[in-house]
């Protein structure tokens, strides 16, 4: 048998140099005039350790990493095909404890299969949660889906069963699924990764959708950020579609399913469910009014579903193992695994799938290994560009949609941004009051004039101008902006500013110029 190579192609391993080590990989083979086939998986998502290469061998993968293009001749040298000792070597990747210790349910395939290879997915599992979708009523489908637990991965954190059930229950003479991968928060990668590395379960899930409410045509809304997705997605629809995942009869059954994908319009506000409809229908991605929910008026006027990346792809594995298996994982009301990705200033960095519950401070310092300078970890941001920053006296609190509300924050699309004790937690309340000021689609007063005026305020603030008087106006402001904005953008923009403001006060006293010229 020939020896297989898996060289990630993901676009994460690909920015720490996994193209250059792949090409290393080639020239040496020839050189030595051995015959390998090499496979671009995804990542299995420990950044720390890409490009991480794995060789199958007769007692299963053996990985290395991090490798660089300098480090290949060596690793020939060293036996690697067959799992030779190096300093690179890893063993197992099962065996890392960051990958070992994790929940793997809707990451399971990722970085372990060929992404464009359907053979592959279905020796992994892949396509079971389809199958026994077409030998079910659509209601049933619903059912199932509601009775998991499952919520959307988006960031609002609604029970993705009713959502759909909406739809089942509107009639129209078209419906539509649309597939939400603008992934604009900060720190997070999720959606990419799964695209990258997994992308027919993303079909897969987006397939069951469309059968479980009568829909029969399918977007995925990519952000233009993200090339490498858009490419993989495009080639495994056209995959799926040959071998009659997609199609008018999925699978041989009487069921009608296909679907486009569509490259985003580079707007943070894109990602917002309505601007999102706007910007596929080809208009300026603008939040439209709600009601109507586009449950019920949404893609052209239609019934849509509109789920999150992560939500779908969370499908298959609940119609294949049942609800009560996905169900069993989580706490409270936070069923099932969540992909937490832990990035910014932390020593391990990478997407960790597990149940919901787990503490902050766990994920943080256990995982993540507390921040990649050394110094003392300050604050996290949780939930994207409009979360609140935790400090550490709140690190105690459970990965859990509620318990994060009940500390005035939110979990949104599950990134964390990690940031030492040089954090200046002023600028970064100034920065989330600019990005609101940049990406307001305009719509609405508080969001659009208010974010201005605030970048103004805590500019006063930084100078030392009437200090009091700012810190009362920004507070003034938050409320306006929280309860009178139309969408999220403008009313989430107060958590991080106020998380900032009352968890680090100090901050936002600068010195006195006098004290700290002594
Ligand atoms: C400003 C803004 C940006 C958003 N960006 C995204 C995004 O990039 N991806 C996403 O899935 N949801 C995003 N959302 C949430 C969507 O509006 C919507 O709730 C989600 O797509 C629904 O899918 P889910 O129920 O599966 O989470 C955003 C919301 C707002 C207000
Ligand atoms: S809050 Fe901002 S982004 Fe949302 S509708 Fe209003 S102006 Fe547009």
């Amino acid at each position: 048998m020939i020896p297989r190579i898996y060289i990630p192609g993901d676009s994460g391993a690909l920015a720490l140099g996994a193209e250059r080590v792949a090409k290393a990989v080639r020239a040496e083979l020839a050189e030595r005039g051995i015959e390998a086939k090499i496979v671009r998986n995804g990542s299995r998502g420990a950044y720390f350790l890409e490009p991480m290469v794995e060789v199958a061998t007769a007692n299963g993968r053996v990985a290395y990493g991090p490798v660089k293009p300098s480090d290949v001749k060596s690793l020939f040298d060293c036996g690697f095909l067959t799992g030779g000792h190096h300093k690179r070597w890893l063993g197992a990747p099962d065996k890392i404890p960051f990958l070992a210790r994790q929940t793997r349910l809707t990451f399971a395939r990722c970085g372990v299969t060929d992404p464009l290879s359907l053979d592959h997915y279905k020796a992994h599992g892949g396509l079971n949660g389809l199958q026994n979708a077409v030998a079910m009523t659509p209601s049933d489908i619903v059912k199932q889906v509601t009775e998991s637990g499952l919520r959307g991965r988006g960031g609002a954190g609604f029970p993705t069963g009713i959502k759909w059930k909406t739809v089942l229950d509107t009639s129209a003479d078209r419906k539509y699924i649309v597939c939400n991968a603008d992934e604009g928060d900060s720190g997070t990668f999720a959606d990419r990764m799964i695209m990258e590395g997994d992308p027919f379960v993303l079909i897969e899930g987006m397939t069951i959708a469309g059968i479980a409410t009568g829909a029969t045509k399918g977007f995925i809304y990519i952000r233009s950020e993200y090339p490498h997705a858009v490419a993989v997605m495009q080639k495994a629809v056209e995959i799926a579609r040959r071998a009659g995942v997609l199609g008018v009869n999925v699978l041989g059954s009487p069921n009608s399913f296909d679907m486009e994908v569509r490259v985003g319009a580079g707007a943070y506000v894109c990602g917002e469910e309505t601007a999102l409809l706007d910007s596929l229908e080809g208009k300026r991605g603008q939040v439209r009014a709600k009601p109507p929910l586009p449950a019920h008026k949404g893609l052209f006027g239609k019934p849509t579903v509109i789920n999150n990346v992560i939500s779908l792809a969370s499908v298959p594995v609940i119609m294949d193992k049942g609800a009560a298996f996905y169900k069993d994982f989580g706490m409270g009301r936070s069923r099932g695994t969540i992909p937490i990705q832990i990035a910014g200033n932390v020593k391990y960095p990478g997407l960790y799938e597990a149940a919901f519950g787990m503490t902050l401070g766990e994920i943080v310092d256990d995982i993540g290994g507390g921040a990649a300078t050394g110094r003392p970890v300050k604050a996290v941001q949780v939930g994207g560009p409009l979360g609140a920053y935790f400090p550490r006296a709140l690190f105690d609190t459970p990965f859990d949609y509620e318990a994060f509300a009940a500390k005035d924050g939110l979990i949104g699309h599950a990134g964390i941004v990690v940031f030492d004790d040089s954090a200046d937690m002023l600028k970064q309340a100034r920065f989330a009051m600019e990005f609101c000021a940049i990406e307001s689609c305009g719509k609405c007063t508080p969001c659009r004039i208010g974010s201005t005026r605030g970048v103004e305020v805590l500019d006063r603030l930084a100078e030392n101008i009437e200090p009091e008087k700012q810190i009362a106006l920004v507070t003034d402001l938050c409320n306006t902006m929280k309860f009178g904005s139309l969408c999220a953008l403008g009313g989430f923009t107060p958590y991080p500013v106020m998380s900032a403001l009352n968890h680090f006060p100090d901050d936002f006293r600068p010195t006195p110029v006098a004290e700290a010229a002594e």
